[in-house]
């Protein structure tokens, strides 16, 4: 399969970044496992913190890659657009989060995106990505 994931606003900064919340490790070292763990497929990889960029990649990728891992970031909380974006679009996408969003803030609790989603991973750790891709290629490591 071909997998790609987008991470938004402020998760280039992840493994220095509110470390007590997101954890020590940056996504390309976890990429690197995760690209180690699931040698069969492709997984692609975009980080960008600006609300149209996601929008242009999930538009670029949409119509030909298997399944979209997405962490939004805090656009989760905010974009009617990237929910247009993903209703636009024919890949699923698997709403993602690193954090338990339920038990922090109030205002996270809310995700414009997450109805225009096939499912949603939280809480996890950087696990929750691989949880995503678990969901989206099954069995079939
Ligand atoms: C996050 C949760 C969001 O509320 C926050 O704005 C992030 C990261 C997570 O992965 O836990 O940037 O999406």
């Amino acid at each position: 399969m071909n997998i790609l994931i987008v991470n938004g606003p402020n998760l280039n900064l992840l493994g220095k970044r509110q470390t007590d919340v997101y954890g020590t490790c940056s996504f390309e070292n976890y990429l690197d496992e995760l690209r180690r763990r699931y040698p069969r497929h492709q997984i692609d990889y975009f980080q960008s913190n600006c609300e149209g960029a996601i929008i242009d990649r999930l538009h670029q990728a949409g119509f030909s890659v298997d399944a979209i891992v997405l962490n939004a970031g805090a656009y989760t909380h905010t974009s009617i657009a990237i929910a247009d974006a993903i209703r636009s679009i024919e890949a699923p996408v698997v709403e993602v989060h690193i954090s338990n969003v339920h038990a922090r803030e109030d205002y996270r609790r809310v995700s414009y995106i997450a109805e225009a989603c096939r499912g949603s991973v939280v809480g996890f750790g950087l696990d929750s990505y691989r949880v995503a891709i678990e969901a989206v290629v099954g069995v079939n490591k």
